[in-house]
């Protein structure tokens, strides 16, 4: 029986969310991924010191972690949140005072997603400079939601323009691509030295003949949605083959049930307590598995320059059957069998 051991998975693009649904969540995440980086797209957004420890201090206490450096030294099951900041026009002062709190600031078009409403409505790049530049100074890497406003299948295209002024007007700013769908974002990646990608799980997985091909998926619907086979092959090629420039980022995305299974279905996959799993599935089936380990940790940490705390989890070819729920959210694969499970975690 084939297996596999994995250090210090990272998740660079996870949605917890908050209360009861943060509580379902985290642990899922926590058991096996050393750290993640939090979607600060809460209601209302994260934007000011103050909430984003405030939220920190919540995940910590739905994992059941205490936020004192000694207490940390001595749990031996440890995950850090990265905490992130929502976009928008902050000042050079509000950005160093808040520096050490966060890992990187999520920019989102306005209304793009869900909870996306406060975000940019125009990508003016006079009014942006102030803070691109002082992020670029204090080495804040900046993740972007790279939609257009276009026809739903061609905005992450469109917005190949955007991401051309952002990496050459700030070429010292770390630009994270997030979630990526197309092969027009994979061709950016060597197009400029600081732009950087997040490939989820299910973009590696699915097209949109999955989601809307034959009865509709409400479950595998998300934003970006899922586009080409042309398009998962190039993201395909760059995952397997570890990338540099490319990383592990979930964008699991909860929804209650009754918010995906209804008229207006809510964007978002829930593949946190799949990933793993899946992803050991993926890279084996392609000969890769290799691979994995760089796609699912030392990218980031080269990337952002983090150091996560130990973990070491074994997987092994055993089936796993999906549960249909956790809480009162359906998991992406719910009830099917998979190849591969945990074996362990230390
Ligand atoms: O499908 C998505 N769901 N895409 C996003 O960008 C946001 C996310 C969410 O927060 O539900
Ligand atoms: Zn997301």
């Amino acid at each position: 029986m084939k297996e596999c051991t994995l250090l210090m998975p990272l998740d660079m693009h996870l949605h917890l969310r908050d209360g009861v649904m943060l509580e379902t969540v985290a642990p899922l995440t926590s058991y096996t991924f050393s750290g993640a980086l939090i979607m600060p797209n809460l209601v209302p957004p994260l934007t000011c010191k103050a909430d984003v420890i405030a939220y920190k201090k919540r995940i910590m206490s739905a994992l059941g972690q205490v936020e004192d450096v000694e207490a940390e030294l001595m749990m031996d099951d440890y995950f850090e949140p990265y905490m992130t900041l929502f976009y928008q026009n902050y000042d050079a002062k509000f950005l160093e005072d808040i520096q050490d709190e966060i890992t990187a600031i999520k920019l989102y078009p306005a209304g793009i997603t869900t909870n996306s409403d406060g975000g940019v409505s125009s990508f003016d790049i006079e009014q942006m400079r102030p803070t691109l530049e002082a992020m670029s100074r204090l080495n804040i890497p900046l993740c972007v939601h790279g939609e257009s406003e276009g026809f739903v299948m061609d905005r992450e295209a469109e917005f190949m323009s955007i991401y051309e002024l952002l990496a050459s007007n700030f070429p010292d700013l770390k630009i994270i691509m997030e979630h990526i769908t197309t092969k027009a974002a994979v061709d950016m990646l060597d197009k400029h030295k600081n732009l950087y990608a997040t490939i989820t799980l299910h973009h590696l997985l699915i097209t949109l003949d999955d989601v809307a091909g034959g009865m509709m998926q409400p479950h595998l619907f998300c934003k970006p949605i899922a586009k080409r086979p042309e398009d998962r092959e190039a993201l395909l090629h760059v995952a397997l083959n570890a990338h540099p420039k490319v990383m592990f980022g979930s964008d699991s995305a909860p929804h209650p049930q009754d918010k995906k299974e209804s008229c207006g279905c809510a964007a978002g996959v829930f593949s946190a307590p799949i990933a793993l799993q899946v992803l050991c599935e993926l890279f084996d089936k392609h000969d890769k598995l290799d691979n994995l380990q760089t796609f699912i940790s030392d990218n980031a940490q080269n990337i952002y320059g983090i150091c996560p705390e130990f973990k070491e989890v074994g997987l092994i070819e055993e089936d796993f059957e999906v549960p249909l729920k956790y809480g009162n959210v359906v998991p992406m694969y719910a009830g099917k069998t998979i190849k591969w499970s945990i074996e362990s975690v230390v």
